[in-house]
């Protein structure tokens, strides 16, 4: 079975998920980043799993983008969806039912919550003053749900 998988990631999050992902797909995997795939591109894909992460509320304008052009081809897919978030219970599961259209929701074989992680390191000044402001946090940490990793990819090899 050959396998897409496209993430938008601002801190690098969503990317390692999504080479994890890769790894555990072995052979025929692709990953890339959502905006270099164009409309075409996932003809030749069985199974797709599309990732992103959720910043002041909502995934990436990209990831919307991607689903809405290719809706059609996408609901013929085994399809996986996932997000990375630091929120937890109902507010991540609000995000991702804001994330991607409930039609594709139904459809996806997995969906994915896989924490996320606060990466000081790759924001820039307005994003660190946000998350020590809101989120209370001063220095990186990581929240990173490896067994909703490792779930979601059994899930999709059923
Ligand atoms: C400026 C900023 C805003 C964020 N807003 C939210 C939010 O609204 N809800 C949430 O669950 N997580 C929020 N997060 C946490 C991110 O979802 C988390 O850092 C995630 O791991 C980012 O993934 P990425 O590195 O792939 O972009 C926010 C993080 C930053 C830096």
């Amino acid at each position: 079975m050959k396998t897409l998988i496209v993430y938008a990631s601002k801190h690098g999050c969503a990317k390692k998920a999504a080479e994890k992902l890769s790894e555990a797909f072995g052979e025929g995997t692709e990953v890339n980043d959502i905006r270099s795939i164009a409309k075409n591109d996932i003809a030749d894909f069985d199974r797709i799993i599309i990732g992103g992460s959720i910043h002041a509320g909502r995934i990436q304008k990209d990831v919307k983008k991607f689903i809405q052009k290719n809706l059609a081809q996408l609901l013929e897919k085994q399809i996986g969806l996932y997000i990375c978030c630091m929120e937890e219970g109902e507010s991540a599961d609000k995000e991702f039912t804001n994330a991607f259209p409930k039609q594709l929701i139904e459809h996806a074989v997995a969906k994915g919550f896989f924490g996320g992680e606060f990466n000081f390191e790759n924001m820039n000044f307005i994003e660190r003053f946000i998350v020590k402001k809101i989120a209370k946090v001063t220095e990186s940490v990581s929240n990173v749900k490896e067994n909703n990793i490792i779930d979601f990819i059994n899930t999709m090899k059923k």
